[in-house]
């Protein structure tokens, strides 16, 4: 072969070897992007799951608290109201010596009715949760149980209470919120028992009922994967959007504890 041949062959294998390494690189850079892509989707997905879980629990929120309201209107102010208007119409002016302890019960009433109002009208602002803390709103709910029902009903703190993001103290009420409602629907308890329990490295709140339980593998609850219902569904799967661990525990005859525990990040 002459020198020239030689040449010519060294630059088409020179020409090949690059075209395949640029091949190679468009390749790679290719596969880069779409990895890339996709990710950016998956992220911007989980974002607008988060969004529209919060979207969901708020007005999950709104609507319970309605419930709520209409039955303190109901079962407590009308209530004292009633009491109220009863205690008036049965006063008689010319009995001096019910009549100013009539007049003394019937301004006790309504005091306590404008009370209960002002406590009420508080729960209507629909940022509660942000205002009032998640502590607080737990707290507030409780109490109108208790007034409401017949459940003996015990909170009790450990560690020292602080706050958590606006969005994980939503979510953890609403789950907070649905476990109160599973105990009032299905458990047929007597007491139930609030521990909220505050470390440096982490937030955790039990919510524990003394009902008839349930078996939680009859029911299809995988502890990992909360499932059973819509509500132990959507506990299990707003609990992943904020990263906390969420098991229930339950046997029948037994009672059921919920449990949230959320490690925190800073
Ligand atoms: N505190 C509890 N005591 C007894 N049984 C419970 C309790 N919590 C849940 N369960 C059982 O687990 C099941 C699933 O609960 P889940 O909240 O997912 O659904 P649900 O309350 O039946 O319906 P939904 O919440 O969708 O209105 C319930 O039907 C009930 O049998
Ligand atoms: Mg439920």
């Amino acid at each position: 072969m002459d020198n020239l041949s030689e040449q010519v062959i060294l630059i088409i294998v020179a020409s090949v070897f690059l075209l395949i390494v640029a091949g190679g690189i468009i390749l790679l850079v290719y596969v880069y992007q779409r990895k890339q892509l996709s990710s950016l989707k998956e992220k911007e997905q989980l974002r607008v799951d988060f969004e529209k879980q919060i979207l969901e629990s708020k007005l999950e929120m709104q609507e319970q608290t309605m419930k709520n309201i209409s039955q303190e209107i109901h079962d407590n102010i009308g209530q004292v109201l009633s009491l109220a208007k009863l205690t008036i119409n049965t006063m008689n002016a010319n009995n001096s010596e019910t009549l100013q302890e009539k007049i003394n019960n019937s301004k006790e009433l309504i005091a306590k009715a404008i009370q209960d109002l002002r406590n009420l009208s508080r729960t209507l602002n629909t940022d509660n949760i942000n205002d009032l803390g998640l502590l607080r709103s737990v707290e507030y709910e409780l109490e109108l149980l208790k007034k409401a029902s017949a459940y003996r009903v015990e909170l009790s703190f450990d560690g020292e209470a602080y706050r958590l993001e606006h969005k994980q103290e939503l979510i953890i009420f609403r789950i907070f919120q649905e476990a109160i409602q599973n105990i009032i629907k299905h458990s047929h308890a007597s007491h139930i028992l609030v521990t909220f329990h505050y470390t440096s490295s982490h937030f955790e709140l039990k919510i524990s009922d003394d009902g008839v339980g349930f078996d939680t593998h009859l029911n299809g609850i995988n502890k990992k994967e909360l499932g059973g219902g819509m509500g132990l569904r959507n506990i299990g799967h707003r609990a992943k959007l904020i990263a906390a661990d969420c098991s229930v525990e339950s046997h029948p005859g037994k009672g059921t504890t919920l449990q949230i525990k959320l490690p925190l990040t800073s």
